[in-house]
């Protein structure tokens, strides 16, 4: 366990993100985030059979004394729902579960958001470990206590800021993720050099090979420096009044598409939410150039890496602007009725604007 790397995240709620192989067969460290007896283990279809009979075998060896229950809900963001929420809530309820209970996440994001979403509702709030499994969970959902649900008019319109108590990033789990996966994790990683970080940036333009063949070195490295500069910004300003909102860069167009396409990204004609950031991070760098605000050098080095991920660039064809754009008007950043958009003066430097021209947010969705 030598490997493990810890990332600290301060600020009222203090917690740690430990990085490393073997972290989810490590009863003892999970185990000692569990202030009481009961214990929720939430997972999904997928994850669940490879992982969760480890993790609960782990925890029971390391406390006998806790009652478990397994709840798993069908793989997929078309099942981030309310009434997906409902189940879990039932779950605790079946449990029996006190107001000193933790909620395990063992999966991706939805599970890691769905986990989060009914551990602050439960009781007015209780634990939630978060045990990522996807690269896009260890690097950007897992952290930051942002917690929600997905509605048919728009995504995370419901939920809850609930920092978790403990984040576990199994390195190993990667090794049986999918490569679609892991591309879409490698969006949110590019996220962080996008809009704070050239060097990081640079770094990743000369790994990107390791990353992608799943290089545990360079893949470990990847996290942790995302982990890092996530946890600088939450601890700076938990609740997105400021700084976090630079965190979004491209999720306001990307949602936009997951939303119109049904939240269907597990399909192979629709994407999946680390494939539509890749897009949306696009359109917000060309927006930028359209508005005059920085230079179309930088948004073709950004493509260019996303293209060389494997990633998608371009709006999917059959997607309305129109469309999209009333998708966007419903995006929590705004403000009084009015468009406000992570956009950039350039590569590592994200900022907000507010009052965007739809004129030309149209223009640029239907560049495609
Ligand atoms: N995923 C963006 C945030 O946590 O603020």
């Amino acid at each position: 366990m030598s490997a493990t790397r810890t990332v600290a995240v301060g600020g009222d709620t203090p917690y740690s993100i430990d990085i490393g192989p073997g972290l989810l067969g490590d009863g003892a460290r999970l185990a000692s985030h569990a202030r009481g007896r009961h214990v929720l283990l939430l997972s999904d279809s997928h994850v669940a059979p490879l992982y969760a009979g480890a993790v609960e075998a782990a925890l029971r060896a390391a406390r006998p004394d806790l009652h478990i229950a397994l709840h798993v809900i069908p793989a997929g963001e078309a099942h981030k729902t309310l009434a997906s929420f409902g189940g879990v809530i039932d779950a605790l309820a079946a449990l029996g579960a006190t107001r000193d209970a933790t909620v395990y996440a063992l999966g991706g994001g939805v599970v890691g958001d769905l986990a989060g979403f009914a551990a602050a509702c439960w009781m007015r709030g209780v634990d939630c470990v978060q045990l990522p499994t996807t690269l896009l969970s260890m690097v950007d959902s897992s952290v930051g206590g942002k917690t929600a649900v997905d509605i048919p008019q728009g995504k995370n319109l419901v939920g809850a800021f609930h920092p978790p108590r403990a984040v576990f990033a199994d390195t190993a789990a990667l090794r049986t993720l999918p490569p679609r996966e892991l591309r879409a994790g490698l969006a949110e990683v590019i996220k962080y050099g996008a809009i704070r970080d050239p060097l990081f940036f640079q770094w990743l333009e000369a790994e990107r090979e390791a990353l992608l063949a799943g290089d545990d070195r360079a893949l470990a490295e990847a996290i942790a420096r995302s982990c890092e500069h996530k946890a600088g910004i939450v601890e700076r300003d938990p609740l997105e009044k400021g700084e976090r909102a630079l965190l979004n860069l491209g999720h306001t167009f990307g949602h936009a598409i997951e939303a119109e396409q049904g939240y269907a990204g597990s399909d192979r004609d629709a994407l999946n939410h680390g494939e539509a950031v890749a897009v949306g991070m696009v359109l917000a760098a060309r927006l930028s150039v359209r508005l005059g605000m920085a230079a179309a050098t930088d948004t073709e080095r950004l493509r260019s890496l996303l293209v060389a991920c494997g990633l998608p660039t371009a709006v999917p064809a059959g997607l309305e602007p129109a469309a999209l754009l009333a998708r966007m008007r419903l995006d929590k950043k705004n403000l009084a009725g009015r468009l406000r958009l992570v956009l950039w003066r350039g590569l590592g430097r994200a900022e907000v604007v507010p009052d965007v021209d739809e004129a030309r947010v149209l223009e640029i969705l239907g560049e495609g």
